[in-house]
C-alpha cells in the first residue's frame, strides 16, 4: 500500500493567520504581570510552540512533557505514558500554566496531562491547541485557544508525524493510503 502525504488541509499561510490570531488572543488573556508558565507536549508541540511564542514575543519559560500514546499507529493506543524531559517541571504552584499541544483527537492525552498537572496547584491551566479533529471525543477537554478544526484523518506535517516521518513539513497534510 502506497502511503502519500498529499492533499493541503492547512497551507503554510493559514498556519501563519492561525498563529497571528491565537497570538493575539494570548496577549488579550494575559496581562504581563502573570506568571505564565508554558507546557509543551513533545513531540508534535514543538514548532508550534516556538512560532506561536515568537509571534506572541513573549519570554516565558517554557518546558517540556512527552506523552505517548501513538507509538507507530494512527489509532490511539489508549494508553497515554507521561514522562517529563529535558527540563524537570518547575513548581508550578500559583503559576498560570499554558498547556501547548498539536492536536486533540481522542482527548486521552490532554485529559492524562491535564490530571498529572492538576495536583501540582497551578493557579490555573489553560489549553492552547493548533488543531482539532471533527469528530466525537473520547475525552471531551476545554480548549481555550484554537488553530483549527481539521477533518477526522491522519494529519502530518509542521511538527505531527507518521512513525518519525514528515514532521519537517511546512503545510499541514492529510496522510492518505492509510
Ligand atoms: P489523542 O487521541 O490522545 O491524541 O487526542 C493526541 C496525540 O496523538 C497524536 N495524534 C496525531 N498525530 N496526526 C499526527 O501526526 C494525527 O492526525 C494525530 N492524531 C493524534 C499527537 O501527538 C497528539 O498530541
Amino acid at each position: 500500500m502506497n502511503i502519500a502525504a498529499t492533499n493541503i488541509i492547512l497551507s503554510q499561510n493559514d498556519i501563519q493567520n492561525c498563529l497571528e490570531r491565537l497570538a493575539n488572543q494570548l496577549r488579550q488573556a494575559y496581562t504581563q504581570e502573570d506568571n505564565v508558565v508554558a507546557i509543551v507536549l513533545l513531540e508534535g508541540a514543538r514548532r508550534f510552540a516556538a512560532d506561536l511564542i515568537k509571534e506572541w514575543d513573549r519570554k516565558i519559560p517554557l518546558y517540556f512533557l512527552r506523552a505517548k500514546s501513538y507509538g507507530n499507529d494512527v489509532q490511539s493506543s489508549g494508553l497515554v505514558e507521561i514522562t517529563t524531559s529535558d527540563r524537570l517541571l518547575p513548581d508550578l504552584t500559583g503559576k498560570r500554566v499554558l498547556l501547548i499541544d498539536d492536536i486533540y483527537d481522542t482527548g486521552l492525552t490532554l485529559r492524562a496531562v491535564l490530571d498529572y498537572l492538576a495536583p501540582l496547584q497551578p493557579a490555573d491551566i489553560k489549553t492552547c491547541i493548533l488543531l482539532e479533529k471533527h469528530h466525537p471525543h473520547a475525552r471531551k477537554i476545554p480548549i481555550d485557544f484554537l488553530g483549527a478544526t481539521v477533518p477526522n484523518t491522519f494529519v502530518v506535517g509542521y511538527g505531527l508525524d507518521y512513525a518519525g516521518k514528515y514532521r519537517e513539513l511546512d503545510d499541514i497534510v492529510e496522510l492518505e493510503g492509510m
